[in-house]
């Protein structure tokens, strides 16, 4: 399968940030493998323009259910699409704690970004605590079979596994760790989505840097990765990159 290596810039990034997109366009060229970056908001529409005419796509951190209407300060999946998103990125686990969002909340968003054309990147992952607790599995389950639309293909969904305790502290799981919840990622895939579900791309997501990617990107079941930090830099990100080809 094509691997898809996905940056998110979570909220980081001002103008002069761009330089980093013009940069990696440069350093990734014609890489076989898909791209997306993923800055804020503020950067999407600029960001798309400096990402014209190369494989670089641009995506968005998350979009509100609804195409239009009264929400104060949100953005709509319609809105992504109409400046040149092509992803967006939701469930994420700062999203799911710190704004309280919910499976419901992310399956409902899942469907406005296939309503707008988008390609969703749902995020899965357990805490310490759940996978101390022999957990990991049953949540990881949890969330993927509450979160996924009924009628998503492996055109319009991306799976991001991206353990709570692994995200920005540089603790990455086990191969076998990762392997084992990919496994049970994919069957439950297989299980909603039929043949299809073999084509969804599954990311790992988690202190994921040039120098580890190699090794994770050669275990079963990892298409791919969704990288924070390691992102934030065009020359660090393009060694992940070249791990992926
Ligand atoms: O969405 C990416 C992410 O949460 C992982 O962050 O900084 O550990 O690569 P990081």
């Amino acid at each position: 399968m094509r691997r898809l290596i996905a940056g998110n810039w979570k909220m980081n990034g001002l103008a002069s940030s761009l330089a980093e997109i013009a940069a990696l366009r440069e350093l990734t060229g014609k890489a076989a493998c898909d791209i997306v970056v993923c800055p804020p908001f503020t950067l999407i529409d600029r960001a798309v323009e400096r990402a014209k005419d190369s494989n670089l796509a641009i995506g968005a951190q998350d979009c509100h259910a609804q195409q239009s209407g009264a929400h104060t300060g949100d953005v709509s999946a319609e809105m992504l699409a109409n400046i040149g998103a092509r992803y967006v990125i939701l469930g994420h686990s700062e999203r799911r704690l710190s704004h309280g969002e919910d499976d419901e909340i992310v399956l409902a968003k899942a469907i406005a970004a296939h309503r707008a054309g988008l390609i969703a990147i749902v995020c899965v992952g357990e805490t310490r605590h759940e996978r101390d607790e022999g957990r990991a599995i049953e949540v990881v389950g949890g969330q993927l079979r509450e979160s996924i639309p009924e009628r998503a293909t492996s055109a319009d969904l991306v799976i991001a596994y991206e353990p709570v305790w692994a995200i920005g502290t540089g603790l990455v799981p086990t191969n076998e760790q990762i392997e084992e919840v990919h496994a049970a990622i994919r069957q439950i895939l297989e299980e909603r989505l039929g043949s299809d579900g073999r084509s969804v791309k599954i990311l790992y997501g988690g202190s994921v840097k040039a120098s580890n990617a190699q090794a994770i990107f050669g275990l079963r079941n990892v298409d791919g990765a969704l990288v924070g930090g390691a992102s934030l830099k065009a020359s660090e990100f393009a060694g992940i990159i070249s791990a992926a080809v």
